[in-house]
């Protein structure tokens, strides 16, 4: 979608980090910019910060794990703005250091519903308008977490972020006929407050502040999340699939990658002991 001047784009978690990036990216190109976030106050500084600027910025507030909150926000915007152009499904949390055998079952459920279903539920609330007026875009953002393997005590945040890869690579298949493009997000460490926001938006205690302030997004090496606004904006208008800032993570991705064809020469070797010749 190359021009966005006067277009409608609704961001979860557009209160703070690699959302408050987006949304004055696309702000600064002249879109209408809904901050859809769980943090009022945080929610509408940003939005009034925009407006400031000359901007057009509103705050609504929506729990992405809620439906009907999906459902009221896609009304609201509809009757004071107009249908959303782009939708970046973006709010998340990270549960990091937690053993697959420590994970309780309200933390994995909730990860889920905070990572992965939030993700289907915008989809399945603005999909349908974006496929009748035939126009669109979709922007997920996932981890480089969704693309490498094996990344210790992160079992419940690894699987959310595959699926968001998952569901966002079948999206573009299924949308591209209707012009709607898909883009995927998958950062390493951005400098945001993902270290202190998470461990409450998954309903846990605060964490032990020695491991917090060891978390990616709190070191302060870690990428500008407002240059990651702009990459995405980029990632849009060009209509780009991935959005991958950290380069010291390909061999990873090739690595896992070449295990799997390894695996399926494995598995070609394995079946011919299988076939009536191989008897
Ligand atoms: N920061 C990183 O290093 C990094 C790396 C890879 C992926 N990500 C992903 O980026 C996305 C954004 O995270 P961030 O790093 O900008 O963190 P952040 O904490 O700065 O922003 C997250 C925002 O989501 C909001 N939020 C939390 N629960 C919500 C809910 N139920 N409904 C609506 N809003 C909710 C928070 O209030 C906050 O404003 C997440 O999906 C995260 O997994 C971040």
């Amino acid at each position: 979608m190359r021009e966005l001047n006067g277009k409608v784009v609704l961001i979860t978690g557009g209160a703070s980090g690699i959302g408050q990036g987006m949304a004055r990216a696309f702000a600064e190109s002249g879109a209408q910019v809904v901050i859809a976030d769980v943090d009022e106050a945080q929610g509408r500084k940003v939005a009034d910060a925009l407006n400031q600027r000359a901007c057009k910025a509103l705050y609504i507030a929506l729990d992405v794990t809620d439906r009907e909150d999906w459902r009221r926000a896609r009304q609201d915007i509809e009757s004071r703005l107009a249908p959303v152009d782009i939708l970046c499904n973006n709010a998340g949390a990270s549960a990091l250091n937690m053993p697959v055998s420590g994970l309780s079952p309200d933390t994995w459920d909730r990860t889920v519903q905070l990572n992965l279903t939030s993700v289907y539920n915008g989809v399945a609330e603005f999909v349908p308008g974006m496929c009748e007026r035939g126009s669109g875009h979709i922007v997920n953002t996932a981890s480089i977490a969704g693309l490498i393997a094996g990344i210790p005590d992160a079992s419940a945040y690894t699987a959310t972020k595959f699926g968001v890869v998952g569901l966002s690579e079948t999206l573009a298949a299924e949308l591209a006929p209707h012009d709607i493009g898909v883009t995927i997000v998958c950062p390493g460490a951005v400098r945001t407050a993902l270290w202190k926001t998470s461990r409450s938006a998954l309903g846990l205690p605060p964490a032990d502040p020695d491991k917090a302030a060891a978390s990616p997004s709190a070191s302060p090496d870690a990428m500008d999340p407002d240059l990651l606004g702009r990459l995405i904006r980029d990632a849009v208008q060009d209509n780009q699939r991935y959005v991958i800032t950290h380069p010291e993570y390909d061999t990873a991705i090739e690595t896992r990658f070449l295990a799997i064809r390894q695996a399926s020469a494995w598995t070609q070797t394995a079946l011919l002991k299988h076939s009536p010749k191989g008897e």
